[in-house]
């Protein structure tokens, strides 16, 4: 409420603007990915149970290859403030350019075997909240607290919960699922 930008106060619509952006950035993005790591751990028995076996001293891996396998934000587009070159591609100031964190997550220069998912990695510099810079995602440390403890919860109070087929939103911004049955033995009491 108080920062100031270029030497002036923000005006009230500006803070509305700011908490509505915190508002959708912060909702979708962690719904999605929590989705995504329960059924990545549903498909890949061999994870789950590498996981399982210690769940609290592999979880922050484990949440860490989920962004990077399955990153709810996509892409966004920005505009080059400068004349740079991108792999030998020129890019002009000014210009559009498209970053796929999805894609730079994915880089078999920086993690062997790309599509598999594996929650050993040592590496784990993945895209999902960006690559750094002004715009690095300002949501990343609580995001990633509160998939680790969502996932804390789910596998200790339901621990053989597995998930259906998932219906995924057609997009190429957030890869958001639409909706994702599941099963589990409710204990009792
Ligand atoms: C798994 C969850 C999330 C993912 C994958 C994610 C991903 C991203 C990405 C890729 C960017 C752009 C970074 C860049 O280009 O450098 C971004 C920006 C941003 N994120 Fe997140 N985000 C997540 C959760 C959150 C949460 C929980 C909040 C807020 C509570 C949040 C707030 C923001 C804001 C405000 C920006 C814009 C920063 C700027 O442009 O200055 N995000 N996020």
């Amino acid at each position: 409420m108080q920062a100031e930008v270029d030497g002036r106060s923000l005006e009230d619509w500006e803070i509305g603007a700011f908490f509505s952006l915190l508002a959708a950035a912060g909702n979708d993005t962690t719904r999605h990915s929590i989705a995504h790591a329960l059924h990545l751990f549903t498909v890949h028995e061999d994870q789950r149970e590498y996981l399982l076996e210690d769940l609290s001293g592999r979880l922050d891996d484990a949440v860490e290859e989920v962004l990077r396998y399955a990153s709810s934000v996509q892409q966004f587009r920005r505009h080059a403030t400068q004349d740079t070159e991108l792999r030998g591609v020129p890019v002009k100031e000014g210009e559009k350019v498209v970053i796929w964190y999805c894609s730079g997550s994915y880089d078999e220069d920086v993690f062997p075997e790309p599509q598999t998912f594996d929650i050993t990695r040592s590496n784990s510099k993945h895209m999902a909240f960006g690559g750094g810079g002004p715009h690095f995602c300002l949501g990343s440390a609580p995001r990633r607290m509160m998939i680790k403890y969502a996932l804390t919860e789910v596998y200790t109070r339901m621990p053989d919960l597995r998930t259906g087929t998932p219906s995924y939103q057609v997009n190429n911004f957030i890869r958001g699922v639409h909706h994702l049955p599941a099963t589990w033995t409710p204990t009792k009491g």
